[in-house]
């Protein structure tokens, strides 16, 4: 789900494109995305690039030592050639407007689970017009988002972790009653979450195992704790939790990420979306800070606060302070008690993946999908044990969160947010307070604006770390736009676009780094620039840059990255939200593709997937075999509401549902090669 789209989740996609146009023209509305508004913009992306251009540009006649600038032509280790010599071979798809799951020819997907199918074994089966609540707490539930595959004792058997990031009550219910059907809303809640299922493989098919063995639903009233600094703050307190330290429940729970340690983590993102009448609140400060985040000014669209004080912030102001952070949950023990980890910080948190720094110590990188916010780095203060897994439980609870900042000499820096950085002890007065206030402390070291962060993967085969940048609807033009609150070489950022970054010595623990741009999404056809250097500030939203790939016959076209995968070969797979919204590329559904990072074709896209109407594509997946690939389907039918909804898909009856599919090379081989 997009972040333009996020406070007008729950209403039709009309009236989410409309809200977007008035984002783009600075409207603001109450109860919908306040949250630009309150932010100081600091140097945009962009015009750190165009800086970036002209120094290289004058440079490259002086030295051959300067950072290259963009990715195609990085220079390769060997260990890199080498593995881009495992070449893709499918046959790519087109791009489909087909209300049906499109994979290449001699593939399969199948479905594995969908939106009210039994997680719980003593689950009731599905009902569609006879909702209730007790039954989705048993059912998977709506929108999945995130995939985690968790290994059991074979390749045959695992635990998927699925998020359900949140609901659509038009495109779930016949008669959507927000605010007066209390029984909807609390099915509502039911539905979010995310679910932990055990699976096997019989041959080629995958299938749901209805155990209790580790069979969990959770939910957004399932009871949680609060660790790391911010746990037991003041402003974590309220009427039900006076410690600060339990909350019930994860709210709008996107992508997330595993753990070496074998945990899930899920993560909070458009969690502002469920708290009302910020525009009433008491306390100045608290109003500000809610105001950063986005928090309603008025009702919100589920109008959960009509039957619930801790979703009214005049009644309960700082309970949306527990939400919006990464929970950790281990997939193994279905009584572990899932943990809010502040330490990594509170925003709107895209997904968030980790990788060992050379001294053992854990980084997790994680983007805040919001336009012109930010990119995240935690390092821990202690180091993973790879003997112990229960040593590891708490890693995450200390260390030190940094915010990105790039220069224009392709170098950047992670900068400290912490209570003795001179630039915060005196704006804050904790390192809770830092981390309840994450974009607030971000704002104030001056971390640079950027255009919808989304995932953050490192690349198992180099080291470095993707970070995909959805879009950016906002940006309006490079005059107007300069030192303000744009944040790509692109105007405007219709179509995204994702940049690679190296960290110093290829060490996740280092505070700089180098970056480049690594695609510019879009229509090949229309504008391939093969050319580094002929990439300059303002280019029109139709300009492509394919990692110097220079056959545009060859290239696929894509729009709006977002969850990205690698395989272990370090083929980038790309799935897309909000490709129907780009008319480049002739506005087809979302879709999966995937472009190698290393090796010869290096910047060479292709289109994997093809989702059906309405949908998005999340996940993706991989089983460890490589032979499977996971994906979520979210949202199916967008766009319309019962009896409109645009897609019949899976079942081909009137209610399409949101489901993880399996797809599997009709051969049973590794799935792309
Ligand atoms: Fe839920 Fe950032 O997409
Ligand atoms: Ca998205
Ligand atoms: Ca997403």
């Amino acid at each position: 789900m997009t972040t333009d789209d996020t406070s007008a989740k729950g209403r039709g996609a009309a009236d989410i494109r409309a809200h977007e146009d008035e984002e783009a023209a600075g409207i603001d509305r109450p109860g919908l995305h306040a949250t630009g508004d309150a932010r100081p913009h600091n140097e945009p992306f962009r015009s750190v690039l165009a800086r970036n251009i002209e120094r290289r540009s004058f440079l490259l006649g002086a030295a051959a030592t300067v950072p290259v600038l963009m990715a195609g032509s990085a220079a390769l280790l060997p260990t890199e050639a080498e593995a881009g010599a495992r070449r893709l071979s499918f046959t790519p798809i087109e791009p489909s407007q087909l209300d049906d799951i499109i994979v290449p020819e001699n593939y399969e997907s199948r479905v594995l689970i969908r939106w009210g199918d039994p997680v719980l074994p003593t689950a009731p089966t599905f009902q569609p017009n006879r909702q209730t609540p007790e039954a989705q707490e048993q059912q998977f539930g709506y929108n999945c988002d995130f995939v985690g595959y968790f290994p059991l004792d074979s390749d045959r058997r695992a635990l998927l972790c699925v998020n359900h990031e949140y609901t659509s009550g038009e495109d779930m219910f016949k008669n959507y009653s927000p605010g007066v059907n209390r029984k909807q809303a609390e099915v509502e809640i039911a539905a979010h979450g995310g679910s932990v299922v055990e699976i096997q493989r019989a041959g080629s098919i995958w299938s749901v195992v209805k155990s209790d063995r580790y069979n969990r639903r959770i939910t957004g009233d399932t009871p949680m704790v609060i660790t790391g600094p911010a746990a037991g703050e003041p402003l974590m307190k309220t009427s039900a939790d006076p410690t600060g330290t339990r909350v019930l429940g994860m709210l709008n729970n996107c992508a997330g990420g595993k753990t070496p340690w074998g945990t899930w983590l899920t993560c909070e993102e458009n969690f502002n979306q469920y708290f009302a009448n910020n525009g009433l609140a008491a306390d100045p400060a608290i109003k500000a800070a809610h105001a950063r985040y986005g928090v309603s000014s008025g009702p919100t669209g589920r109008r959960w606060e009509a039957f619930y004080d801790r979703f009214d912030v005049v009644k309960e102001p700082n309970e949306p302070f527990r939400f919006g952070w990464v929970v950790e949950i281990d997939p193994y023990d279905p009584t572990f008690v899932p943990r809010k980890r502040t330490a990594l910080g509170r925003a709107k948190h895209e997904a968030a993946t980790t990788a060992i720094a050379k001294d053992g110590r854990v980084a997790v990188y994680t983007g805040d999908d919001q336009q012109f916010d930010y990119v995240y780095k935690f390092v821990s203060k202690n180091k993973y044990d790879p003997a112990n897994r229960a040593a590891n439980f708490d890693l995450l609870d200390e260390g030190v969160l940094y915010v990105a900042k790039l220069h224009d000499d392709n170098t950047g820096e992670w900068i400290p947010l912490t209570i003795d950085n001179p630039l915060l002890k005196d704006k804050f007065s904790s390192q809770g307070e830092i981390l309840i206030k994450t974009r607030l402390a971000a704002d104030a070291v001056g971390a640079t604006a950027m255009d919808r962060p989304e995932d953050c993967q490192p690349n198992p085969v180099n080291g470095r770390v993707y970070l995909t940048m959805t879009n950016n609807s906002a940006r309006s033009n490079i005059v107007a736009d300069s030192g303000s609150a744009l944040a790509n070489p692109r105007v405007p950022n219709l179509n995204g676009h994702i940049i690679e970054l190296t960290e110093q010595k290829n060490d996740h623990a280092a505070t700089a780094f180098k970056w480049e741009i690594f695609l510019l999404c879009g229509n090949p056809e229309i504008d391939l620039k093969t050319d580094p250097d002929s990439l300059t500030p303002g280019l029109p939203s139709s300009a492509t840059f394919f990692a110097g790939y220079a056959d545009a016959t060859k290239l696929g076209k894509i729009a709006s990255p977002d969850n990205i995968a690698f395989c272990s070969k370090g083929h980038l797979w790309i799935a897309t939200d909000g490709q129907p919204n780009s008319a480049d590329i002739g506005n087809p559904n979302d879709a999966l593709h995937v472009v190698p990072t290393v090796g010869r074709d290096r910047g060479y896209l292709r289109q994997f997937l093809s989702g059906p109407k309405g949908s998005e594509v999340c996940g993706p997946e991989f089983s460890d075999d490589e032979r499977t690939l996971f994906c979520a389907i979210q949202h199916p039918g967008e766009g319309g509401g019962i009896p409109n909804t645009v897609s019949t898909w899976p079942d081909r009856r009137e209610l399409p549902r949101p489901a993880v599919i399996a797809v599997r090379r009709e051969d049973g081989k590794d799935i792309g090669l």
